[in-house]
């Protein structure tokens, strides 16, 4: 069979493929249609070629994704199946990578994506269709945008909206846009049996434990159990990588000494991590069949739970975690934190082990713990801080964000928050408008704190070319410096040590990345010297790709980019006349970027991320100026209650503390980027800076402001009194038409 009958053949064996003639009837009919189905059974990739194929009146469809790596998945996916270039007929856009042309008819896309199209266009004008896929993972970005369609699909009646969606909660989809009908494609599943292992033990307790315990699980599958591949879900890049060593050293060890006796058809296993930051390479290897005798072993995150089908799944290993966003009120910043999944969740993990065949499912906590879990998975709004979201919303001229049509209206304390700290960067103003530069701020593929750092950069503090290459860095949530485990030798751990020390600026972490990337530029960016000097060449190789965007959108503003300062430092002493030599991140002539306006200028983002030095060692407390909102909510952002704040062990001042046993009164304030929590609060992106910076800063003279504004911008009384003038007008006008009468 040839390459092209092969993919036909797979493609008329979906589910969907039954119900084309009807979907297509369905879509020709109703204007909003709710479609569901198994994961699996071809939404995502046959659906919108359907319309390609059947409805050429249609110009083009966009098709939206909760992750990158499926939009670039599947765009490959159904670009081969219709055999035609991807980037041409079908494409995908992501943020920092757009593979679509004028005449792309098929465009998948990350949920962003649309979201920002939207508010540019809130007609969308370029599609004919749009389907909102995944709907059930109801990311933030798909949820604004139910509310932003609802509003489009008055403007544009003929716009067709597809929700599409996995098995899970759509009578809330069709209830929001008003009742419209459901499609449901039966799915076509084996049965999957669920095991608790004898000894499993309580979620809660498994938290330090999964990684292993999931090797342990994946490994006594491939051992005993015949042919299927497993797949092993995981939270994230980490975990998964450290995974994927522990099989293959286990697998290594046992080859080497035969003591297993494997089943005929699955001699080897081969390992495959699935996660965000692979190389699409990488990504398309582990969709193929394995080799005959070979067995696949998948770890992945959630983005295998529903985004993305890997064919030939019998095994899943569920270790009950997953990595999501979640708004933390004490700090006011997002982390990615590491969670229990909920019973939904559960349930699709061990879907995926029945797609092709009867399957097996292992959980890792005990059936308890399972009957504890929530029934449902949050939806991200709920937990976020919605500061881009509510710009978004303001810069669509929806002011009244409180009364916004949410499919889960967010908790309204967290609105407010939004509110106000978009207040205090300066994007919108005492009214709650969006000012100009929030609305610069929202052409930012970022932040809207680290927005504002570049245009202040740029504006005031003259030293953006610095900023931008510092603010690409921090884009990634990879660590820049590698550090060698403990039985890599200690030699080698010394010696990473030693390069980190070299390379780092006494002031902190946004110094030091622009000092390792003036050298990584120096070095020709080479891949060796990154590796000589422990650096992650990944790191690099984003910030690089995000500087290139960055300076597009400060070009596209007319923001300039500008060198900083520079401190100069004599090669040469005028006494001894000797050579000094050159400290990394100077230039040949002993000059280097003076970092006060390039701290001030990150201050600009980030004056609530302050903490100074608490009562004990390496302690910090988080800058609280409530004394200014006293009469605020205690879950308000700038009142919080103080929290214990760590340092990060890789943050470069922790290193200067344990090297040079600087005293703690030099360090008596410090910025940090976010805080993720592992037992404990840690600051990331950590830089020392000085009070009398805040102190004169915009953002107090602000804070001061924040009790008489209106951040909403709801009930105007401007606007009753117009009224007021409106209805005297006609009044008098009738009195004059009555006197006239009269007359
Ligand atoms: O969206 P839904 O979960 O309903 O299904 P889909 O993503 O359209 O997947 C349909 C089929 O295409 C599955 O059997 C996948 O295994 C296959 N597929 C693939 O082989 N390679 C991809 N990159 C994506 C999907
Ligand atoms: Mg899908």
């Amino acid at each position: 069979m040839s390459h092209r009958d092969r993919i036909r053949e797979q493609r008329e064996n979906l589910p969907t493929f039954e119900y084309k003639h009807d979907l297509i009837e369905a879509i020709r009919e109703y204007s909003i249609l709710v479609i569901i189905g198994e994961t699996g059974s071809g939404k995502t990739t046959q659906i919108p070629q359907y319309i390609l194929e059947e409805m050429p009146e249609m110009k083009r469809i966009g098709v939206t994704q909760p992750r990158r790596i499926a939009a670039i998945t599947v765009a490959k996916r159904v670009s081969e199946e219709q055999d035609v270039r991807l980037g041409s007929n079908i494409g995908y856009t992501i943020r920092f990578d757009d593979r679509t042309s004028s005449t792309t008819r098929l465009k998948y896309m990350t949920d962003g994506i649309l979201l920002r199209e939207a508010t540019l266009d809130p007609y969308l004008t370029q599609y004919s269709v749009v389907v909102i896929d995944e709907a059930h993972e109801r990311t933030l970005e798909t949820d604004v945008l139910f509310g932003l369609l609802k509003e489009t699909h008055k403007l544009r009646p003929d716009l067709k909206i597809l929700i599409m969606s996995a098995t899970l909660d759509v009578a809330k989809f069709s209830d929001f846009f008003d009742e419209c009908p459901i499609f449901a494609i039966p799915g076509r599943t084996y049965p999957v049996q669920v095991i608790y292992p004898v000894d499993a033990p309580r979620i809660n307790t498994l938290k330090s434990a999964f990684v292993d315990r999931a090797v342990e699980a994946a490994w006594s599958i491939h051992a005993s159990e015949p042919e299927g591949d497993i797949l092993v879900f995981l939270t994230g890049q980490n975990d998964i990588e450290r995974a994927c060593k522990a099989f293959e050293e286990k697998s290594r060890k046992a080859n080497y000494k035969r003591e297993i006796k494997f089943y005929e058809e699955v001699q080897h296993a081969v390992v495959y991590p699935l996660h965000a930051s692979l190389e699409t390479f990488d990504q398309k290897a582990v969709f193929e069949l394995p080799r005959r005798g070979d067995r696949k072993v998948v770890f992945a995150t959630n983005v295998a739970q529903t985004s993305v089908t890997i064919p030939g799944i019998r095994y899943v290993v569920d270790s009950g975690f997953v990595k999501e966003k979640s708004y933390d009120p004490n700090t006011g910043m997002d982390a990615l934190l590491v969670t229990e999944i909920s019973q939904a969740a559960a349930i699709q993990r061990a879907g995926r082990a029945g797609r092709t065949a009867p399957g097996k499912a292992f959980r890792l906590y005990n059936e308890d713990s399972f009957n504890q879990l929530l029934p449902n998975t949050i939806p991200e709004i709920q937990r976020s801080s919605l500061l881009g979201t509510v710009l978004s919303l303001k810069k669509l001229n929806i002011v009244d964000v409180l009364n916004f049509a949410f499919i889960d209206p967010p908790e309204e304390t967290l609105v407010r928050n939004a509110l106000k700290q978009l207040y205090l960067l300066e994007a919108i103003d005492e009214e709650g408008k969006i000012t100009k530069l929030g609305d610069q701020m929202s052409y930012f593929p970022l932040s809207p704190a680290l927005a504002r750092v570049l245009i202040s950069s740029a504006e005031e503090y003259k030293c953006s070319y610095e900023a931008v290459i510092i603010v690409s860095m921090l884009a990634g949530d990879l660590d820049l410096f590698r550090t060698p485990r403990i039985k890599d030798g200690e030699e080698e751990v010394n010696r990473a040590e030693t390069c980190k020390l070299k390379l780092a600026h006494h002031t902190g972490d946004h110094m030091t990345y622009l000092n390792v990337w003036k050298e990584w530029k120096r070095n020709n960016k080479s891949k060796k010297w990154c590796k000589e000097n422990y650096i992650n060449a990944k790191v690099l190789d984003i910030a690089a790709n995000v500087r290139e965007q960055l300076m597009d959108v400060m070009d596209k503003l007319k923001l300039k980019i500008v060198h900083g300062p520079v401190i100069k430092r004599k090669l040469k002493s005028s006494s001894t006349g000797k050579i000094r030599t050159r400290r990394m991140g100077e230039n040949d002539h002993g000059e280097s970027a003076d970092p006060v306006p390039i701290l001030e200028s990150f201050l600009t983002g980030y004056f609530t991320n302050i903490a100074n030095k608490g009562a004990h060692r390496s302690v910090f407390s988080h800058y609280a100026p409530d004394e200014h909102l006293s009469t605020e909510s205690s879950n308000n952002i700038l009142s919080t209650t103080l929290v214990a704040l760590h340092l990060h062990p890789l943050c470069s001042l922790s290193n200067n503390l344990d090297r040079n046993n600087l005293q703690f009164s030099e360090l008596d304030w410090v910025m940090y980027s976010n805080i993720t929590y592992t037992n404990k609060a840690v600051m990331k992106g950590v830089s020392k800076i000085l009070w009398d910076w805040v102190k004169h800063g915009k953002g107090q003279e602000r804070i001061k402001l924040l009790p008489s504004t209106r951040l909403n911008g709801e009930a105007q009384p401007k606007i009753e009194e117009l009224d007021l003038e409106a209805e005297n007008k006609i009044i008098q006008k009738e009195n004059e038409k009555k006197e006239q009468e009269q007359l």
